[in-house]
């Protein structure tokens, strides 16, 4: 299949998405920002998960729990350290905030229809990523097992 083809064919829909569900609540507007949203929305991703979550000290138990959920419900598209269907997950927590990561795995759907970065995600990968029926706490305990991928704690890695 030829590569520009699907980019046009994604971006026309996408285009009918933005115009299908236009309006909602519009706070500030930007080229990048045509869904209006909000702030909150723009840093940590649209619900389910509407308030910022602070971590802690790395909790290894939390993050165990975290890796099995992974194990069963994500690599099918993601691996740990290196691109495949979707992004590696190493070092997310680099570009994205753990609300944001929540809210991406609970509601991909939205997120990759009207967050600009999620539409970019979608762009790049070509490939919609479903809702898996992860509950709050399971994305909660993914969001610790990505901790200990990321570089600077790769020592606390579980065996
Ligand atoms: C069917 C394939 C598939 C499955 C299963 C899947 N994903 Fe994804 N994921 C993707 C793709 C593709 C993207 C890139 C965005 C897009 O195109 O939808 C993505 C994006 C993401 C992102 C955003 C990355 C970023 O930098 O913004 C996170 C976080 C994520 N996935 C976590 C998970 C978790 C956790 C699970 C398991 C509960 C999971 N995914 C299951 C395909 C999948």
């Amino acid at each position: 299949m030829n590569y520009r083809k699907i980019q046009i064919i994604l971006l026309a829909l996408a285009v009918s998405v933005f115009t299908a569900c236009g309006g909602g609540s519009s706070e500030q507007e930007s080229a990048d920002n045509e869904q209006g949203l909000t702030e909150f929305e723009l840093e940590h991703g649209i619900g389910p998960v509407n308030e910022v979550v602070e971590l802690g000290e790395l909790d290894p138990d939390l993050a165990a729990q975290g890796k099995e959920v992974f194990e069963a419900k994500c690599t099918a598209c993601h691996k740990p350290n290196e691109r495949y269907i979707g992004p590696a997950s190493k070092n997310i927590l680099d570009r994205r905030s753990p609300t944001y990561i929540m809210n991406m795995i609970m509601n991909p759907d939205e997120m990759t229809k009207k967050h600009p970065e999620g539409i970019k995600m979608m762009q790049e990968y070509m490939a919609p990523m479903p809702y898996q029926n992860v509950t709050v706490e399971q994305a909660r305990a993914i969001v610790e097992y990505f901790r200990t991928l990321e570089d600077e704690n790769e020592q606390e890695k579980q065996p």
